[in-house]
């Protein structure tokens, strides 16, 4: 009988549309193959000894959700770092002991960055781990608190000394805070993004498969089509991981009620301030050599307004979006690049930027593409791997 049910049910199923491939260009092949492969392989920051070592990991991840870190014990990392919302958060700003100027960006593939933070303040991933445990604002935190805790719970300390190869009670608070924060960003490039149907089309594109590749709705190759050309969006957003790093404005108001947010050209100051980067004595790589781009920021007029072009994987996931989680929805943000008031941009070499005149059904394409960039099936996230026990 249940077989029968089942069968009627296959019978009377709605017969799939045959898949259907757009006849992309050579060119476009090019440019969208340029997003792949994915994942990408793990490489040891250079900068953190303890970067890929299973007890470091173990102790970052025990440190990121333990609240014992903040002061007053209210707050955990994951508090705005929600492993369930794409390790980021629904509020627009942070709230931390006080309202915090800018939304908490994903950690997802944070370990392929190389500024952090939205204006790039920091030029290592162990450095902005350490920021929100020191910021009066978050935190409030110091080395001796952090020392302290380390020290006093027995599988802290172990886990501690099998991380770092020696014994907690001859390292001193500063060191051991800064290997707190290098224990973090171990765990946290464990944060990876899944593949997503995106990659099994790109997939399908470089090995020439095009019924594999026709598998992709067609609105989202609609949509591939409008973010290679004539949307542009390429040009910023680029490689796998949909960025290219580095810092643009596109017209986000950066006035806030508080005053305005200086972007990039804050972050260069902060950066060329701070004596955690890879120019200074924490950087465990002893040749130096990933600090030169570092040693050649220097602050431009140009850089205000500008803010880190986010990666767009699993972007579905992480709304709401901008610096200042002022766009509510991925409709809101492709209205705003559709939209765009050339005024507002504050920054003149931006020209690669103009209105995009975009029809509803062109809206929905992009939007169908954005929505591509999540995976479809989500397996355990790496929030649950061993912890310090
Ligand atoms: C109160 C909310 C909040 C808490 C708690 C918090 N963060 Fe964040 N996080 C943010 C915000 C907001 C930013 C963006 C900061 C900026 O651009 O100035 C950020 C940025 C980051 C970044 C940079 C990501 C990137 O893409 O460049 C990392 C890494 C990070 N946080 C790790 C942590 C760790 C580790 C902790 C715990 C020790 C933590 N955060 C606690 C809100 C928070
Ligand atoms: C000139 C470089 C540039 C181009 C071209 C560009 N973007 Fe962006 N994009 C950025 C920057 C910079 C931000 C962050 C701006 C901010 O927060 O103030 C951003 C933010 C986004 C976000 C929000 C992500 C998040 O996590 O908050 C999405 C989605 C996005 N862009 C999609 C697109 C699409 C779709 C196009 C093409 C229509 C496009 N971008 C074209 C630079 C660019």
């Amino acid at each position: 009988m249940r077989v029968a049910v089942a069968l009627l049910a296959i019978l009377l199923a709605p017969i799939p549309a045959v898949a259907e491939l757009l006849d992309f260009s050579g060119a476009e092949w090019a440019r969208i193959v340029r997003h792949g492969p994915w994942p990408l392989p793990f490489r040891a920051d250079p900068s953190n000894r303890v970067s890929g070592d299973a007890d470091a990991i173990a102790l970052g991840r025990t440190l990121f959700f333990d609240t014992r870190l903040a002061r007053d014990g209210r707050l955990s990392c994951a508090t705005c770092h929600d492993p369930a919302l794409g390790w980021s958060e629904q509020r627009a700003r942070s709230e931390g002991r006080t309202t915090l100027t800018r939304n908490t960006p994903s950690l997802l593939d944070v370990r392929l960055r190389r500024w952090f933070g939205w204006d790039g303040a920091h030029d290592n991933l162990w450095a902005t781990s350490l920021r929100p445990i020191l910021d009066p604002r978050e935190f409030a935190s110091d080395p001796t608190a952090i020392a302290d805790l380390l020290r006093g719970d027995g599988k802290l300390s172990a886990c501690y000394d099998r991380a770092f190869g020696r014994d907690i009670a001859g390292v001193d608070a500063e060191t051991l805070a800064i290997d707190a924060a290098k224990a973090l960003a171990a765990f946290q490039e464990t944060i990876d993004s899944a593949r997503t149907p995106f990659d099994d089309f790109r997939d399908a594109l470089d090995r020439g498969d095009r019924i594999a590749a026709a598998r992709l709705p067609l609105a989202a190759q609609r949509g591939v089509r409008l973010f290679v050309g004539k949307g542009n969006c390429a040009f910023c957003h680029l490689g796998p991981a949909f960025t290219n790093g580095e810092f643009h404005s596109i017209g986000i108001p950066f006035f806030t009620a508080e005053g305005a947010d200086g972007g990039r050209h804050a972050g260069i100051k902060t950066l060329q301030s701070s004596k955690l980067t890879l120019l200074g004595p924490w950087n465990d790589d002893p040749d130096l050599a990933p600090g030169t781009a570092t040693r050649h920021v220097d602050p431009q007029h140009r850089n205000f307004g500008e803010f880190r072009v986010p990666g767009l994987r699993d972007v579905a996931r992480t709304a709401p979006y901008m610096h200042d989680g002022s766009l509510a929805s991925l409709r809101d943000v492709v209205k705003h690049y559709s939209d765009l008031d050339p005024d507002r941009l504050h920054n003149d070499g931006e020209a690669i930027l103009v209105p995009l005149k975009l029809s509803e059904s062109e809206i929905d394409d992009l939007v169908a593409f954005l929505e591509s960039l999540s995976p479809t099936v989500r397996t355990s996230d790496a929030s649950s791997g061993p912890r310090c026990n």
